[in-house]
């Protein structure tokens, strides 16, 4: 397969490549850099001892996609490009809907002109709004979400079921991914978030490396065991391998498969700093504050549709994706250097 990676520059995007390449198949990375490195591509290059064409631009650029699509005999499409903060996308909903749906429509238009059907989409557990039992399978209702980030990713999933609906040749992978975390496991590629992280490994580990001085807990009063927000934590080459089992499941069938993508058990943010500490151990010193707007109490997948279907499940422990996520910050602890 040759398989278009928009936001192939980025955290997930650059994990799936490697796995791809791994695989045998051809990639070709789509980015327009605004959340990323063009560094972590020759990263890649070196893990996979491969070269990774790029082609810097944007997802709403329709002539530019078009050129992509008629330059690559592009297969397949692996579509990770999106705006994921979800406090940013409170303040700013127009960029967060022109991106991530806009950008979705305009890449699923040039995809449908050049003939392209395959797409796996990254979704997100999001989705699921605030459910009322754990844990969450596919047949979970959805919708009720509570930003405009979930919004997005619920409104570009309800528009590529209505797509695949009108024509059958479509075959869309929906990944609804529970909290991707941890870093290849050379430390030459791992999550380079700018300016304050809003995600709870990032800060952990930049708390561990002392460039912050404590980490918050938001919430000391959950309904949970230890009253901090529970979630499935999934490593994030796990999560790369089940978008390559994702796009050579699509590649036999038509239509619309949605999975989960989590390890189907869930850890409190205290018991992640515990583990955190035990595995690498440096201090995380961190105050309770109040809960943050818009977080659930808890949150985790059963995961036993793809176990099923794509004879996926998440391998990598909790121990590993922390020592992963460290070895990544301890090595790199000014990311990629943009
Ligand atoms: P990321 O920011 O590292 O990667 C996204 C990439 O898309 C970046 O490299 C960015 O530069 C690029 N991009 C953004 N807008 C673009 C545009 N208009 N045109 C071209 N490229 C553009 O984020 P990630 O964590 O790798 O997430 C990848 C996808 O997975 C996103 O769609 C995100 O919403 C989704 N997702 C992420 C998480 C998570 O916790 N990381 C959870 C669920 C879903
Ligand atoms: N948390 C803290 N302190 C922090 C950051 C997070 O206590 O500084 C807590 C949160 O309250 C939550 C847990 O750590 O209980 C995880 O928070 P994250 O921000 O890491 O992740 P979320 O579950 O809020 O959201 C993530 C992604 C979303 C995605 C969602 C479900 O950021 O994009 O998982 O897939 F939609």
């Amino acid at each position: 397969m040759t398989v278009l990676v928009t936001g192939g520059t980025g955290y997930i995007g650059s994990h799936a490549i490697v796995e791809l390449q791994n695989a045998g198949h051809q990639v070709l990375a789509l980015d327009n850099l605004c959340n990323s490195s063009r560094e972590s591509l020759l990263r890649v290059e070196q893990i996979t001892g491969k070269p990774v064409p790029f082609v810097q631009g944007d997802i709403r650029d329709a002539s530019l996609l078009s050129r992509v699509f008629r330059d690559y005999s592009i297969t397949a499409v692996m579509h990770f490009a999106g705006l994921k903060a979800v406090g940013e996308s409170v303040v700013r909903p127009l960029e967060y809907y022109d991106v991530n749906v806009n950008g979705t429509l305009m890449l699923a238009k040039a995809m449908n002109e050049a003939g392209v059907f395959n797409l796996v989409f990254s979704s997100s557990a999001t989705v699921y709004g605030s459910p009322e039992s754990m844990p969450i399978n596919e047949q979970c209702a959805v919708g009720g979400t509570t930003n405009p980030y979930g919004t997005s990713k619920l409104m570009v999933e309800k528009m590529l079921q209505d797509v695949a609906a009108s024509d059958e040749r479509w075959s869309i992978a929906l990944l609804r991914y529970f909290n991707p975390v941890g870093a290849h496991e050379s430390g030459l590629i791992g999550e380079d978030p700018s300016g304050v992280p809003n995600n709870l490994l990032p800060y952990v580990t930049q708390v561990a490396v002392g460039q912050r001085e404590r980490l918050s807990v938001f919430g000391g009063d959950y309904p949970t065991e230890d009253g901090t927000g529970v979630r499935d934590y999934i490593h994030v080459v796990d999560l790369a391998v089940g978008h390559l089992r994702a796009i050579e499941y699509i590649a036999a069938r038509k239509g619309v498969s949605i999975f989960n993508l989590g390890t189907g058990r869930g850890y409190s943010v205290l018991e992640i700093v515990a583990a955190f500490e035990r595995v690498t151990g440096r201090k995380v010193p961190y105050a309770i504050m109040p809960r943050r707007a818009g977080d659930i109490a808890e949150c985790w997948s059963d995961p036993a549709r793809a176990k099923q279907e794509l004879g996926w499940v998440a391998r990598r422990s909790l121990e590993q994706m922390l020592a992963d996520a460290w070895r990544w910050q301890s090595q790199n602890p000014n990311g990629f250097q943009r």
